[in-house]
């Protein structure tokens, strides 16, 4: 199975682009450029051929552009996504799918029944695409199932609700239920071996820490260092547990949890570009590499 990391930085990707902060600064002209990173976004296949997209992010353009295992391959109009797959309504995951108006047939969309009523209502890009090149939904069970998108043979992903939040112009923003985020199971058949994949992950439960223990491969939410990291660094007003994400320190933030599987490849995904550990040379990168905890960055390629 091959995972391709698209996009590693959360909502607004680093730089952000109204963001002075030292860190931003010195991505967007110093000594963090090679450090820049996209919005939050993976492509996974298991032939090589046929990618599904998980999370369609606002940088999807440029992310096709710079990975050539998603470039048309075929017919004059072709995609080598074949389906894609979201995680929830945000608009760092759903956006990019406006940005692929121009397919010559329906996209094939996974998604839970939550997020497709947020996309025809609070954001109704599902409904926009009807004057372009329409949708193909099928709902992801939150019963346990598994699901094998004929689109993407070999692919088998399982739903696993999760408590985060939906976005705020969702109707369930105050009222989360099953259904408004997700974490996925994606499982080898050629190796048996199992990665779980949660980008937005507020809290972890018993019945998570039991999916997080069979994986081989961990990719979590390591969006800010501190629960305060916003208003410390920008002002901001949300913490980062109010706006659905675990925080990596404080007692029982993301490392903690990740403490209890050593023997997994335990790697971060949707970075906000509020977090020092964008700087390789930052104490705290250091602290993540003595732990064995690694930094995802865009065009990061993982088998297993
Ligand atoms: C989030 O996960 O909270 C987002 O990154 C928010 C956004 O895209 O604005
Ligand atoms: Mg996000």
């Amino acid at each position: 199975m091959h995972i391709r990391v698209l996009g590693s930085a959360a909502g607004g990707g680093f730089p952000q682009w109204n963001c002075d902060s030292p860190r931003c600064r010195a991505a967007r002209n110093g000594r963090l450029i090679r450090e820049r990173r996209s919005q939050s976004s993976i492509a996974v296949s298991q032939n090589g051929q046929e990618w599904l997209l998980v999370n369609a992010s606002p940088d999807i353009r440029q992310q096709i552009l710079d990975n050539a295992v998603l470039h048309p391959r075929g017919a004059v109009r072709s995609s080598s996504i074949a389906a894609i797959a979201l995680m929830d309504s945000q608009i760092d995951h759903v956006t990019g799918l406006l940005m692929m108006r121009e397919s010559d047939q329906p996209l094939a969309i996974y998604c839970t029944e939550r997020t497709e009523e947020d996309l025809r209502s609070g954001f109704p890009i599902f409904e926009m695409l009807e004057h372009y090149c329409g949708v193909r939904i099928s709902h992801l069970p939150l019963d346990g199932a598994a699901v094998e998108p004929p689109e993407t043979p070999g692919i088998r992903i399982l739903p696993v609700p999760l408590t985060s939040k939906a976005p705020p112009y969702s109707s369930h923003r105050l009222d989360p239920r099953p259904g408004d985020n997700l974490g996925f199971v994606i499982d080898s058949p050629d190796t048996g071996k199992r990665a779980f994949y949660a980008p937005g992950l507020g809290e972890v439960d018993d019945r998570l820490k039991a999916w997080m223990a069979s994986a081989n491969i961990i990719m979590v939410d390591g969006t800010t260092w501190t629960d305060d990291e916003m208003a410390q660094v920008v002002g901001g007003k949300k913490t980062s547990r109010e706006m659905g994400h675990l925080p990596l320190t404080g007692e029982g933030g993301m490392l903690d949890v990740l403490a209890d599987y050593p023997l997994a490849r335990r790697i971060l995904v949707h970075i906000n570009n509020t977090n020092p550990v964008l700087d390789p040379e930052s104490a705290e990168r250091a602290r993540l590499e003595a732990l064995g905890i690694e930094v995802s960055h865009d065009g990061m390629d993982i088998r297993f």
